[in-house]
């Protein structure tokens, strides 16, 4: 495409994240109440609404398409959606964001369909804590997933690890080790203050990537490297190994001055920043418009007028986002 999404920052945006469900096999601590309430269906995108969206940005510049959840693999029928979005002129990089725990089932057909990139989470290696943690997860079916995802030949695997202090803080060498073995990238993430959770107090939890690095260059040095994924993750090197850690620090170290991103809310909200209320409502256009897509271009052009200059995040939980990570995939 010709033409491009540039913000009133400059920033040029070539990123898209939709979130396809906001439901979920699991549970996270740190991403949902124990008593999540989920959107009704109607509420919900239609697998057509979404990839007249993934057309659309994709005619307007973007050429990195990332699908999340929720878990985007619990979505029925959702392999048709990647398989028609895969075939977008255009995208160049086309990623997923998973918990594994379907990917022994689907592997092989996210392969199929085009997809370039996965990142798995994985927050333990101990399976009573991974049960603690993701409330209903199993690890030993995730486990299953990542190998899944290896045997069927992808190149861009990335686990996410997001620490929590007092809780897999102590498993940070494990988990470096662990990506080693299996030669997959890792990625480990501050929490952010997203939707209202009782379970811990997040600024208790809270553990920096700088403390991470610190633990991990005990046992294994590491080399600074320019590499980018295309998101927020500054990539480092370890001798004898080709996996990259990575670190996403929205609280120590701000990465919103490059962001290239925008992203979908389950429900067709076109948010500008994770980090903020602001939004768009992209599906009431799609609904009262069916099928004009220059219309649905002309809105999505003007909302990139609004897009914030940087998150509020702070690590002391004072900035609050009411919204779950569920509904923003992250
Ligand atoms: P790549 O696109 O391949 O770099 O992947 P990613 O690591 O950005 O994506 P993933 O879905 O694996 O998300 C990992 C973490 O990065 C999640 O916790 C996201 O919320 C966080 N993240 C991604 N983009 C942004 C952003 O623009 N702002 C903030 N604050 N966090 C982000
Ligand atoms: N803060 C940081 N990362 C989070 N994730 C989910 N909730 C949060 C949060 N509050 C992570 C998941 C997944 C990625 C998409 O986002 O672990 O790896
Ligand atoms: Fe599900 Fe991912 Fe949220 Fe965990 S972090 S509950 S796996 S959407």
């Amino acid at each position: 495409a010709s033409e491009q999404l540039v913000d009133q920052f400059g920033r040029q945006i070539t990123y898209l994240r939709i979130s396809v469900t906001d439901r979920c096999d699991f549970r996270c601590v740190y991403c949902m109440s124990e008593d999540m309430t989920f959107l009704p269906r109607a509420q919900v995108l239609s697998l057509e609404e979404i990839h007249a969206i993934a057309r659309a940005f994709t005619e307007l510049g973007v050429n990195k398409i990332r699908f999340t959840g929720g878990e985007p693999l619990v979505r029925r029928d959702v392999v048709k959606l990647f398989k028609g979005v895969g075939a977008l002129p255009g995208l160049k990089d086309f990623c997923l964001t998973t918990n594994g725990s379907q990917l022994p089932r689907y592997a092989q057909q996210l392969k199929d369909a085009g997809l370039t990139r996965i990142n798995i989470s994985l927050d333990s290696l101990q399976e009573d804590r991974f049960k603690t943690l993701t409330r209903t997860g199993n690890l030993e079916q995730v486990i299953a997933g990542i190998d899944a995802a290896c045997d069927v030949g992808f190149k861009g695997i990335k686990l996410n690890t997001v620490v929590l202090h007092g809780r897999n803080d102590d498993e940070v060498v494990d988990l470096v080790r662990f990506a080693r073995e299996k030669k997959i990238d890792l990625s480990f993430i501050e929490e952010m203050p997203l939707g209202v959770i009782a379970e811990h107090d997040r600024a208790e939890t809270y553990f920096s990537s700088d403390q991470v690095k610190a633990l991990i260059t005990e046992q294994f040095p590491l080399m600074p490297t320019t590499e980018s994924s295309g998101g927020p993750a500054k990539y480092w090197r370890m001798q004898d190994s080709h996996s990259r850690i990575g670190f996403i620090s929205p609280h120590s170290h701000n990465f919103c001055g490059d962001c290239n991103r925008v992203r979908v809310t389950a429900e067709g909200m076109l948010l500008l920043c994770l980090g903020n209320e602001h939004s768009v409502d992209l599906k009431a256009v799609l609904r009262r418009y069916p099928g004009e897509l220059e219309r649905l271009k002309e809105v999505i052009r003007k909302a990139m007028q609004h897009k914030p200059e940087e998150h509020r995040f702070t690590a002391d939980g004072d900035v609050q986002i009411v919204r779950f990570m569920n509904m923003t995939g992250g």
